[in-house]
Formats: structure tokens, C-alpha cells, sequence
């Protein structure tokens, strides 16, 4: 038995999926990604995922620091703060906890700008272009990197 806990952070306008350009982030709802991060999560042998969506980069910033000491990992898509926030970065980089950087397109396949990824600085691991499964390949990958600590 696991007593890990996953923190899964969702970033401006992924409120949104099923309604914001369907070509892009599918037709799928928010409440569709939690429900596999929640499956994936327990999939995994976490014991509990906890799915957070904010717009506001300072809420996001508040979310991680508050993760440190109550969630063993964090999967984290700052969405459009992916290109943007030195904030989001350090707040990775202060709690120190194992993260993987996800997005639900292919971010490197699109426009120029959103190929810097200031977050992505702080994390083992990158998933994208996965869709919402995405999610579930990125909480096995959190869940890999905790077993290989807990050998060392
Ligand atoms: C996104 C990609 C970002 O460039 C964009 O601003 C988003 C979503 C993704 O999941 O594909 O809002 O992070």
C-alpha cells in the first residue's frame, strides 16, 4: 500500500477544454481530464491525486508552495504561463518536488513563442502532443521517478 500523494496544477483557459479550439485541445471537458488524472493517478498506486486549475499565475505560484510537505510529487501544464512565468519556475525550483511538465498539444509543432518553456527548467520530465492521456503517461512517469527515489 502507497501513501503517495500527486498534485496534478492546470494553468489559464484549460477551464476551458471541450469548448476552446477543438482542433487543437480536442473536444473533451475539464471535468474528462480530472476524471483520468484521478484514474490514471490511483493506476499508478498513488493514494490520492489532488487536480487544481487556476487562471491567475499567483494562485498557481500559491498552489505549489503550499504542495511542499503535503504532496510527493507535482504534474504541472501552466499552460500560455509555460512561456511566460520566471514566477512559476522559481515556485518549482523553492519546493523542490519531483515535477513533469505536460501539454496536451505539441507545443515544439506551433508558434515560435510557445517553444520556451521557463517551467519545463524545473522539471524531470516532459509529455506533449499526448492529448489527455497525456496526463496519465505523465503521473506513470512521476510515479517511476518516487520508486527510483525511494531505492536510493
Ligand atoms: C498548452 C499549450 C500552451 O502553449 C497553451 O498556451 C495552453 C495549453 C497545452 O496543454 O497544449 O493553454 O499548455
Amino acid at each position: 500500500m502507497t501513501t503517495r500523494k500527486a498534485l496534478v496544477i492546470n494553468g489559464p483557459n484549460l477551464n476551458m477544454l471541450g469548448i476552446r479550439e477543438p482542433a487543437i485541445y480536442g473536444s473533451n471537458t475539464y471535468a474528462e481530464l480530472v476524471r483520468i488524472c484521478r484514474e490514471a493517478g490511483a493506476a499508478a498506486g498513488f493514494a490520492e491525486v489532488e487536480v487544481f486549475q487556476s487562471n491567475h499565475e499567483g494562485a498557481l505560484i500559491d498552489t505549489i508552495q503550499a504542495a511542499l510537505g503535503r504532496f510527493d510529487g507535482i504534474v504541472i501544464n501552466p499552460a500560455a504561463y509555460t512561456h511566460t512565468s520566471v514566477g512559476i519556475l522559481d515556485a518549482l525550483k523553492a519546493v523542490g518536488l519531483p515535477a513533469v511538465e505536460i501539454h496536451i498539444s505539441d507545443v515544439d509543432a506551433r508558434e515560435s513563442f510557445r517553444q520556451v518553456s521557463y517551467a519545463g527548467m524545473a522539471c524531470f520530465a516532459r509529455v506533449a502532443g499526448e492529448g489527455l492521456q497525456g496526463y496519465a503517461h505523465a503521473l506513470a512517469l512521476l510515479a517511476h521517478k518516487l520508486d527510483e527515489k525511494s531505492r536510493h
